[in-house]
């Protein structure tokens, strides 16, 4: 440990500094906000911000060539889509996503391909150790051989090393194991996790090298440590997916040198992540077309469409209080559609357990889905299956109403792809389709539809 260490936990709200942890904030008040900071590295020395040193000229915009930089190819197909084309040199990209999701298997098979093109590169873990990745990689079906493994937690070791064998891209599997020994905090807490990255930044910028981070997902759905995390970084990539099924989702949520919310979708075999070529086929493959309490609805992943089986089942409640239980959607929506068709349409929930399911471990986010939604319910209360063709999309509104949805035109034609040939779309939504079209205004309609 170097004596000329300094620091200190600072208050992130109002910025006092303290030199013990303690709970709560003398000055302000808050509760749960010091994180350690390191003060000065070399006390003695003039700060540098003192003088113009060595630091950068100012560049005119018109002598950057963008089309200079470029990017670092996967060559894992949907990783390179989601990315925006690739890696950029330079960038810091975080992957977030719960345990046992897959984010060292995809990060391994990145770094295969990488090699596989002639560009050097770098895997420290910290969370596994060496022989740990090489029965990892052994699974795969790609060629490991030329992968250099680190074993290390030492953030400034790990960025020397890198340095050392001029990797080009960096893996730091995971962020929450590295540590600096010029912080007192164990690896993991916020003060650690923030200077770790920020070394990590500071690393990538000067070197031009490419860093990816590993990043947990706290019970709460955020990236463990702080929201800084997020911010500091050019990239945030989240790894999604239910551990009941194999099909995996990798969503960017922030990404400074491509669109957000495109989405990549993978199935998790015996021998690593493979893309999903035709996800729709995939998520209805297994459905039921004759059992009442399905429906189909059409989202929007990013910019692509994609078909998913809504289950529902309403059963007599064994219990005062009726059980709601939903896999894939929100608690709340569900809550605010069984309403929407209590009091708009008269189907009476009261002593009925709901449970509902989304196949594919996908998450119904969008609104676009309510309608479908709402055709597995009152198919599942009425005892009666939705047409075995058809293809549900609308947004539900409070008074009962059907909106339309942005990219109805898309969905359908994603559905029509697929054999569907009934669409149920809002009365008010404008597209073109060669398909059979059911315009609803009002959940009644769709309540008369399947009646018993
Ligand atoms: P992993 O990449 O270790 O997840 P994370 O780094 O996000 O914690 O994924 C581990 C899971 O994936 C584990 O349950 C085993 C499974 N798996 C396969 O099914 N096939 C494979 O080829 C590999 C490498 C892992
Ligand atoms: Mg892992």
């Amino acid at each position: 440990m170097s004596s000329n260490r300094r620091s200190v936990y600072r208050c992130s709200d109002c910025g006092t500094d303290y030199p013990k942890w303690t709970g709560r904030c003398e000055s302000c008040g808050a509760w749960n906000t010091l994180a350690e900071e390191i003060v000065s590295r070399r006390p003695g020395k003039p700060a540098a911000s003192k003088g113009v040193g060595n630091a950068p000229d100012a560049v005119r915009l018109g002598d950057i060539r963008p089309e200079g930089v470029a990017r670092i190819k996967t060559s894992l197909g949907e990783m390179d889509f989601v990315l925006g084309g690739g890696i950029v040199p330079g960038s810091l990209t975080l992957v977030g996503g719960e345990p046992g999701i897959g984010k060292s298997t995809i990060l391994l098979q990145c770094v295969a391909r990488i090699e596989a093109n002639g560009v050097r590169t770098l895997y420290a873990s910290g969370e596994e150790s060496v022989d740990q990745v090489g029965l990892r990689a052994a699974r795969l079906a790609e060629q490991t051989d030329a992968i250099h493994v680190l074993p290390e937690v030492r953030i400034d070791t790990i960025t020397a090393r890198a340095a050392a064998l001029g990797a080009k891209v960096v893996v730091v599997d995971s962020i929450q194991t590295t540590y600096t020994d010029e912080l007192e905090g164990a690896p993991g807490n916020v003060g650690q996790v923030r200077e770790c990255a920020g070394r990590l930044m500071r690393f990538a910028k000067e070197t031009g090298t490419a860093v990816i981070l590993v990043g947990h997902v706290t019970r709460g759905g955020g990236i463990a440590g702080p929201k800084t995390l997020e911010h500091i970084v050019d990239t945030v990539l989240y790894f999604e997916g239910d551990a009941s099924n194999d099909f995996r989702i990798l969503r960017a949520v922030k990404n400074r040198f491509g669109s957000v919310d495109e989405v990549g979708i993978f199935e998790m075999t015996s021998s690593g992540l493979k893309p999903v070529a035709n996800p729709s086929a995939a998520f209805l493959s297994g459905r039921d077309e004759s059992s009442a309490g399905s429906a189909v609805t059409a989202l929007m992943e990013g910019t692509r469409p994609v078909l998913v089986e809504i289950q529902a089942l309403a059963a007599k409640a064994g219990f005062a209080t009726p059980q709601r239980v939903a896999t894939g959607l929100d608690h709340k929506r569900l809550a605010v559609l069984l309403a929407v068709l209590e009091r708009r349409a008269g189907i009476s929930f009261h002593d009925l357990d709901v449970f509902l399911n989304v196949t594919g471990g996908v998450r119904l986010i969008e609104t676009a889905s309510d309608l479908g939604v709402a055709a597995a319910l009152v198919s599942s209360v009425n005892d009666v299956p939705c047409p075995h063709d058809a293809v549900f999309v609308g947004e539900l509104g409070l008074g009962g109403e059907v909106r339309p949805v942005p990219g109805t035109e898309r969905r359908l034609a994603e559905a029509e792809r697929m054999g569907f040939r009934t669409a149920y779309v809002s009365a008010r939504a404008t597209y073109q389709t060669s398909m059979h079209t059911v315009s609803v205004r009002h959940v009644t309609e769709l309540y008369d539809r399947f009646a018993a």
